[in-house]
């Protein structure tokens, strides 16, 4: 597992706080700490790790000879990682993204799936549900979603050569595959070898599903990874509300309307690929949408800001412990797609949570600005 890597004392929150472990002594490198006592004493304190897991400061040595890749780092750092892969991973490798936000650029806006499976020429797929972090790592009961559709070999395409290639050996192969747009298009990617087992929605259900962990995999990876983003900017704006103090009613208020704007955003720009009950009944819709409403970062941190009058991203450094949150940016980088597309005003609420963040608009606006026009 690659950690970033950062030097730090072991923090009174710890499990091993003041033990007589030499990494308790003094400051030391993070992934030294993780190794010395199977915790990750920044980032999930009071939480015995498997021994398996070995964190790894070299993202190089981290990826060497693995089959199977799975980001999960804030989405402003991945396009830097998959720059920094770039030639380092297994040609037949297979990626999942865990990462809740999206890539938004001069041509439009796409998901991290892709942009990971575009740089490093391997198959990605997304994971995203109501997956609060410390409840997973306590392995209390949740359940999420795998989108995984990888493109289908070109029955044109010559065969690849059995055996197990190395990389130089292996050549790009022609697929067909549909991207979010719902475009079919033909794209080269290294194939897997023929005696590698394949990679199908039964072994990602295998690897990731346990009795705390229930995994459902669909064909859908636009809408999960699109779920995933898009919650974030609702639970920002369940967050101001529940701040002002106008309660249940007024949350489940921003919750309804956020969700028909997730609807509206995929089916509107990601066109046929899209499946609507991705949003409404899988957990990578409608239930992220509701955890995260009720205890996630981004609703919590949004409440402290209107109840202490403050920035939130002053409530974000001194609340998250150098975590960051992603519906801030996912506000802006959604808004600055519609804006280009002139379709703020088809958004209400997407735009009410980033003029507020900009601090261009009240929180007391909210409901006017979302208020059905006769
Ligand atoms: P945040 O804690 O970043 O708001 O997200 C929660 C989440 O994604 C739960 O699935």
């Amino acid at each position: 597992m690659w950690v970033f890597e950062e030097k730090l004392e072991v923090p009174k929150n710890s499990m091993h706080y003041k033990s007589s472990e030499p990494v308790c002594q003094g400051q030391h490198n993070l992934t030294d700490i993780i190794n010395a006592l199977n915790e990750n004493v920044k980032y999930l304190p009071g939480v015995a790790l498997p021994k398996n897991i070995h964190a790894n400061p070299s993202l190089e040595d981290a990826v060497r000879d693995s089959t199977i890749l799975i980001f999960n780092v804030p989405h402003q750092f991945i396009i830097r990682i998959c720059d920094q892969l770039q030639g380092k991973i297994l040609p037949y490798a297979r990626g999942i993204s865990c990462i809740k936000g999206v890539d938004v650029e001069e041509e439009g806006v796409s998901l991290f799936s892709e942009t990971i499976g575009k740089k490093l020429g391997i198959y990605c797929g997304s994971l995203s549900g109501a997956n609060i972090a410390n409840e997973v790592a306590k392995e209390l009961w949740c359940e999420t979603t795998i989108g995984y559709d990888p493109p289908h070999l070109d029955s044109k395409a010559p065969t690849p050569a059995g055996g197990s290639p190395s990389q130089s050996q292996v050549d790009l192969v022609s697929f067909e595959h549909k991207d979010s747009s719902g475009q079919y298009s033909k794209v080269k990617l290294r194939p897997l070898p023929t005696d590698y087992p394949p990679i199908d929605h039964a072994l990602w259900w295998t690897l990731f599903h346990r009795p705390y962990f229930h995994v459902r995999v669909v064909s859908d990876v636009a809408g999960v990874a699109l779920g995933g983003a898009l919650k974030n900017i609702i639970a920002v704006a369940a967050g101001f509300v529940d701040g002002m103090g106008w309660g249940d009613n007024a949350k489940a208020a921003v919750m309804r309307v956020g969700l028909l704007e997730m609807v509206k955003f995929g089916t509107q720009f990601f066109g046929n690929s899209i499946e609507t009950k991705t949003f409404t009944e899988e957990s990578a819709g409608v239930a992220d949408l509701i955890t995260s409403c009720s205890g996630g970062r981004n609703f919590r941190c949004a409440k402290l800001s209107v109840q202490r009058g403050a920035p939130i991203e002053e409530i974000e450094k001194q609340e998250l412990n150098g975590q960051k949150l992603q519906g801030t940016l996912t506000a802006a980088d959604i808004n600055k797609f519609l804006k280009k597309q002139g379709a703020e005003k088809d958004y209400p609420l997407f735009t009410a949570v980033h003029r507020i963040l900009k601090g261009e608009m009240s929180v007391e606006d909210i409901p006017s600005h979302i208020e059905p026009k006769l």
